[in-house]
């Protein structure tokens, strides 16, 4: 099992996309264990993104991401990096396959509409950012023989 981090940034919040978004990683079979909506302050947002320091598109990330309220949710899954990435589709939305989740809504590389962790060790480190320990719930799904 692992767990990855995804944010429906404020793009998708306004635009009312939260519910089409999570219903997605739902029906792939990934397990919700933390959701919230929450205000990035830039203090956190600069940890987030601390990668991307120095980039051309740094500023205009930071002040995007705090720009509004974000989605951020925690999943678990078998391989959930790498799935969650590919639900997500590519970082440009003109480059994102059709039935992906940026190929489908985003035509906009800053607009993006979603954040997924890109490895296991960001995905950890990026929950931590977001969540305490104690909301990350642990629960048992009845039938759950496909995840
Ligand atoms: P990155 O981690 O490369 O993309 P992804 O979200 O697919 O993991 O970049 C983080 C965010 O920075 C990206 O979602 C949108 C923004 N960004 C730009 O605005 N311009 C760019 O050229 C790149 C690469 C990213
Ligand atoms: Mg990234």
């Amino acid at each position: 099992m692992e767990r990855t981090y995804l944010m429906v940034k404020p793009d998708g919040v306004e635009r009312g996309l939260i519910g089409e978004i999570v219903g997605r990683f739902e029906r792939k079979g990934l397990k919700l264990i933390a959701a919230k909506l929450m205000q990035v302050t830039p203090e956190l947002a600069e940890r987030h993104y601390a990668e991307h320091k120095g980039k051309v598109f740094y500023d205009r990330l930071i002040t995007f991401i705090t720009s509004g309220p974000v989605f951020a949710m925690v999943w678990e899954g078998d391989e959930a990096v790498a799935a969650a990435r590919q639900l997500i589709g590519k970082t440009s939305g003109i480059e994102a396959a059709p039935g992906t989740i940026r190929g489908d809504y985003a035509i906009h590389t800053n607009y993006n509409l979603i954040h997924g962790s890109d490895s296991h060790d960001n995905a950890l480190r990026e929950i931590g950012i977001f969540f305490a320990e104690d909301e990350l719930l642990d629960y048992e799904k009845v039938i759950q023989v496909w995840i």
